[in-house]
């Protein structure tokens, strides 16, 4: 049992944020339809215009376009030059920009104004990687409470990471698994990978989402319940497979330690914003760490969530990392429209995906250890812009968010790259890399690169065949982004660079980019049909299916 000197976790003593609507300024977009500018409309027959130019002629017609059509910014360098986009359609996509409330809306985006009307409440991520912020909600400064909430991630972290945190038989932690979905999984999931080279501590990690229970069986085989923590991360404290992957832990300590309550064990902490439904569940109240409402699930990584980050890498390194995302922030906030990366991004986005009829973007990082970006960068953008309803209350009369997907190169490269080079379909690709690389050979990283840069040059050039089989027709374009080297700063500022542009095309389409009404029917609909004396009535195809599944 835990003895009076176990670390335990402080308790977090700061009043909760409550986010009350009538005290806050609520987003107003007043009449705004994107369709009903003229910058839509000049849009739309600049698409027809330029139908038939190629990318290569804005070049051979343009010497400077390769630094006219590139940023550098930080630790970050962002090449737009391979777009079917010229300073026509840039000028008159930043025009629509101009005319979107894209300015109010950003300022409230920083400022804590009620940006997210459907679910009344502010989006305050960017606050958390800027503790000096002086944003008050419900007279309340929140500067305070993300400090006090950073404080008990950076003990804590220590703490499990010096081995002074022990488990039931007093001994320090091996293994820590992160037991999350969606948000409470991807982010620090994408995160902890990412920077596995700056990981000095000996605990081994591992993520757990899915509900199959083939997944935390397996991993549960492997595990020593004495040296097993297990961090139970969901804002809301209700999803589902969370619980149900929390109690399959619960059990299999309870059976092999003969815990009669593991879940108020040292063996468990939890992280969320409904501290009371955690005990509720059964989590100690000392081993709860919090945050609060307005930071939405997509964006929980930078949070307390982020805690399997701190304990890979250290208290230190997710500062880092919050420092980057800050600095991105700052760009963000200050950089004209037209030296502005997750401006640029978007736009260039809205421009195949309203103009050009592109259905999906493709993310290839040429870097492996960046291999769960497609998977993070798939929620950020479908559960943020994968909506039809506009802020006011109609249905969207323009295309919205696209399909993302993704798959590191060059793996993708002997995969998918083919529908890229000579499907039917235009794909826009990000491709992203790091210029410096400490793991590896330089001969690896030279290859890998040149891969990379080949094939953004092969997309937009194509090669003329007479055989039709054998012909590249090219002109597909590509951002590149280059990162000077993988630290947790600049995987700061590019994790960043994607929330901003998400919410710049969310702005721009005349959505709320911070809810996520559409997961909740399916989710109803799951509790219904496993609740036997439901009497729902159903469609026979439901019905012989579910006869199936519950016959087993
Ligand atoms: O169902 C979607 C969703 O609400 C995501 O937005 C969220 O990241 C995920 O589920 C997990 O939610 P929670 O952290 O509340 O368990």
């Amino acid at each position: 049992m835990i003895s009076e000197t176990d670390v335990r976790i402080p308790s977090i003593s700061c009043q909760k944020t409550v986010c009350v609507a009538d005290t806050m300024a609520v987003m107003s977009t007043s009449d705004y339809q994107p369709v009903e500018t003229p910058e839509w409309l000049a849009l739309q027959s600049l698409a027809e215009s330029s139908a038939k130019d190629s990318i290569l002629d804005y070049f051979k017609n343009d010497p400077g376009r390769a630094d006219d059509y590139s940023i550098e910014f930080g630790s970050l360098y962002l090449d737009y030059s391979k777009n079917r986009i010229d300073d026509q359609v840039l000028t008159t996509l930043l025009n629509l920009l101009e005319k979107s409330p894209f300015l109010e809306q950003r300022t409230s985006l920083f400022t804590g104004n009620n940006i997210n009307p459907t679910e009344n409440r502010p989006a305050l991520h960017t606050a958390l990687r800027n503790t000096d912020c002086e944003i008050v909600i419900d007279n309340i400064q929140i500067a305070p409470i993300i400090k006090q909430q950073q404080e008990v991630m950076a003990t804590c972290s220590n703490a499990i990471r010096s081995g002074s945190y022990t488990g039931s038989t007093d001994k320090p932690m091996t293994d820590v698994i992160n037991i999350g979905i969606g948000g409470s999984d991807l982010g620090p999931r994408l995160v902890c990978e990412a920077l596995a080279e700056y990981r000095d501590s000996k605990i081994n990690l591992h993520f757990i989402s899915n509900v199959d229970g083939a997944v935390i069986s397996t991993l549960l085989n492997r595990l020593n319940p004495e040296t097993s923590l297990f961090i139970v991360c969901s804002k809301t404290f209700t999803t589902e497979e969370t619980l149900l992957n929390a109690r399959a832990a619960a059990s299999w300590l309870s059976e092999k330690l003969a815990l009669p309550q593991p879940e108020k064990s040292a063996h468990f902490i939890a992280i969320t914003a409904d501290r009371e439904r955690a005990i509720e569940y059964g989590i100690a109240p000392e081993n709860i760490l919090e945050f609060e409402e307005w930071v939405g699930g997509r964006y929980s990584l930078w949070s307390s969530i982020g805690l399997s980050i701190c304990i890979a890498v250290g208290f230190e390194k997710f500062k880092q990392l919050l420092a980057g995302a800050n600095a991105m922030d700052e760009h963000f906030k200050t950089a004209p429209p037209d030296k502005n990366m997750p401006v640029l991004l978007a736009l260039i986005g809205i421009w195949y995906n309203n103009f050009l009829s592109a259905q999906s973007i493709a993310v290839i990082p040429y870097c492996e250890r960046l291999g769960s970006l497609p998977a993070y960068l798939q929620q950020l953008d479908m559960e943020s812009n994968g909506k039809s309803a506009t802020l006011n209350n109609t249905r969207s009369r323009v295309t919205t968010g696209p399909i993302v997907w993704g798959k590191t190169g060059t793996n993708g490269q002997h995969a998918v790259f083919q529908l890229l080079h000579q499907g039917t379909r235009l794909v826009p690709v990000d491709f992203i890399a790091t210029l410096k690389e400490n793991v590896g050979t330089k001969q690896q990283h030279r290859v890998l690169l040149t891969n990379m840069i080949a094939q953004s040059a092969a997309l937009m050039t194509g090669e003329f065949n007479e055989d039709v089989h054998k012909n590249y027709s090219g002109n597909n374009p590509s951002n590149t982004i280059l990162l000077d080297e993988l630290t947790p700063y600049s995987l700061g500022m590019l994790i960043a660079l994607y929330e901003h542009k998400v919410f710049v095309q969310g702005v721009i389409w005349n959505i709320n980019s911070f809810d996520q009404w559409g997961v909740e029917l399916g989710k109803r609909l799951t509790a219904t049909l496993l609740d036997e004396s439901s009497s729902e009535s159903l469609d026979a195809s439901t019905t012989e299916l579910l006869r199936r599944a519950n016959d087993i």
